[in-house]
């Protein structure tokens, strides 16, 4: 499947310069939303994988139809005041602004093996910080699986020893 047909892109959203990749039009398209999905599980299925974990808010819509395919749990990494527990945050730099991300301190047992899932690989920046904000807690980035990788920003280059997936690539 071309799933490029199905990604929208916006010149100059959301500021001058930047081509957003709008995957509404895809998510909106059920069988293609599924395929795209069960085609992201077909790249990780060599993984040991206890729980996958996404950040606000475009990785839960990509993370969380994962999990619940493969059966298993999943962590949402958030925008900061989002989350009602005790949190660990950390600030990081985004393709466009900067913001903070949080989870909740026993979002992870020590040990569990955990892949990243999200929308979009651009700078690598949420990723970086999701991964150090799992370290934390004692997880193991077993890996970090992407619908859409901005190869020309090189963000993989950011998490050496990381394996990287991706399904569409820019
Ligand atoms: C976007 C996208 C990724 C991140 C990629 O999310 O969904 O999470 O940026 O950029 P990076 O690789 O340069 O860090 P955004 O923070 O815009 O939040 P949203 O999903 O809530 O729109």
């Amino acid at each position: 499947m071309n799933f490029k047909e199905h990604i929208r892109v916006i010149p100059d959203f959301p500021q001058p310069g930047i081509r957003f990749k709008d995957i509404t039009t895809l998510l909106q398209n059920g069988p293609v939303y599924r395929e795209a999905i069960d085609q992201m599980k077909a790249l990780i299925k060599e993984k040991q994988i206890d729980v996958i974990a996404g950040p606000e808010a475009r990785g839960f819509v990509i993370g969380a139809p994962l999990a619940y395919s493969l059966g298993i749990g999943f962590i949402p990494i958030r925008k900061s005041g989002k989350l009602p527990g005790e949190t660990i945050e950390a600030d990081y730099a985004l393709e466009y602004g900067k913001d903070k991300l949080a989870m909740h301190k026993d979002a992870i047992k020590p040990g569990q093996k955990v892949l990243i899932a999200d929308d979009l690989l651009a700078t690598g920046g949420t990723i970086q910080t999701s991964i150090d904000l799992i370290k934390q807690l004692g997880g193991e980035v077993v890996g970090a699986a992407f619908l859409i990788e901005l190869s020309y920003l090189d963000g993989r280059s950011k998490f050496n020893g990381i394996d990287v997936v991706s399904l569409v690539q820019y």
